[in-house]
């Protein structure tokens, strides 16, 4: 497997300082931005001392400062930061780890916004205009690699956005319950992150890959896909083929827009394949248990079960929070992920916020 984008950061950094006039930059970050909900998330980063921003979610609309660089497309050199970070949360947060200076480069292509790579040193007055005249390239190398590999992602969202738009697929997964879904993966990989080592990066391509968990069924006959009422035995069996079907999919896929050499390709086959695998291995189609499920899929899985629960279909009405997470809660650990259920059992209040922001649509 081809290393992932932090990894590869964590190298670049290492030549970095091989310069010695840049042996002080003590740390390199990359923080996304997710425009339907106007957050900044963090993503990646090489850090030599403390990390100061990990599993972080902020509001773009509270960073004045920060909005107005995304804007402008403007870069911003801060030499002092304890002379200005008075009142300013996040600063105030780099100085207690021991940062003096910063220099903020927003990701941007053609009118496309995509975050912000950040620099910091410990050294008051580092970013020095030739110091900056050495980390441009740097810095441009860093915002290509991010772009690219976001960029294959879309394209893969392009692509099965296409292929469910002339199949019914689209009238049972609504494009709300995957965007609301996608959230609920998110945030649970988020609450999960300490406990399983999970990086930030992993957490973004859940994310980014648990809304495609369904692909399969657009090779599942209308007839049974949209059905009001009970499937018939055999009917079931092509239903569940979805699951086969989908792999397939994502196999192709990967082959045919040369993507086998992306990183999180593992993240995404697993969570299209074994999201309807249950612990106690009752679910289909590989029968796995417990940790034989790998998280992503686990965690998905959660989400999925949960927005489907709560949300109306062709031949159920919706189920309150209350009805689902008691539901999830009874087969806790049997059926369900023990900790992806607790994560939104204890977390309701995000809940109801990506409830409110994601309400029914028809796919779009
Ligand atoms: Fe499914
Ligand atoms: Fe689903």
């Amino acid at each position: 497997m081809q290393r992932g984008l932090a990894e590869r950061l964590i190298c670049l950094h290492d030549e970095i300082k091989g310069d010695a006039s840049l042996e002080a930059l003590s740390r390199i970050a990359v923080a996304l931005y997710d425009d339907t909900s106007d957050m900044l998330k963090t993503f990646i980063h090489s850090t030599d001392g403390d990390v100061p921003f990990e599993h972080l979610l902020a509001r773009m609309s509270d960073l004045p400062n920060l909005q107005q660089l995304a804007w402008t497309g403007a870069r911003r050199t801060i030499n002092d930061l304890t002379a200005t970070s008075e009142g300013q949360e996040f600063a105030t947060r780099l100085v207690e780890s021991g940062y003096r200076s910063s220099y903020t480069v927003p990701i941007q292509h053609k009118g496309t916004f995509y975050g912000f790579l950040f620099f910091n040193s410990p050294e008051v007055n580092f970013f020095s205009p030739s110091n900056l005249n050495r980390l441009r390239p740097y810095a441009e190398l860093i915002s290509l690699s991010v772009m690219r590999e976001l960029d294959t992602v879309r394209m893969m969202h392009a692509a099965v956005k296409v292929i469910r738009s002339v199949s019914s697929a689209r009238d049972e997964e609504t494009g709300s319950h995957l965007a609301r879904m996608a959230r609920y993966a998110r945030m649970i990989a988020e609450k999960l992150a300490p406990k399983y080592g999970l990086t930030d990066e992993f957490v973004e391509f859940v994310f980014q890959f648990a809304p495609l968990h369904d692909v399969g069924k657009v090779a599942v006959p209308d007839s049974i896909l949209l059905k009001p009422g009970r499937l018939t035995d055999e009917e079931f069996v092509v239903m569940r083929s979805h699951v086969e079907k989908g792999v397939d999919i994502v196999d192709l896929m990967v082959r045919d827009f040369g993507l086998k050499s992306m990183p999180h390709f593992d993240l995404l086959r697993n969570i299209v394949a074994f999201h309807h695998e249950a612990l106690d291995g009752t679910g289909y189609p590989y029968g796995r248990s417990g940790d034989q499920i790998p998280i992503e899929a686990r965690i998905a899985a959660v989400a999925d079960v949960f927005d489907a629960l709560t949300s109306v279909r062709p031949y159920k009405r919706a189920w309150t929070n209350e009805a689902a997470l008691a539901l999830l809660s009874e087969q806790s650990g049997i059926k369900f992920d023990a900790d992806s259920v607790a994560a939104l059992v204890e977390n309701q209040a995000a809940i109801a916020e990506i409830q409110a922001q994601f309400g029914e649509t028809l796919y779009d």
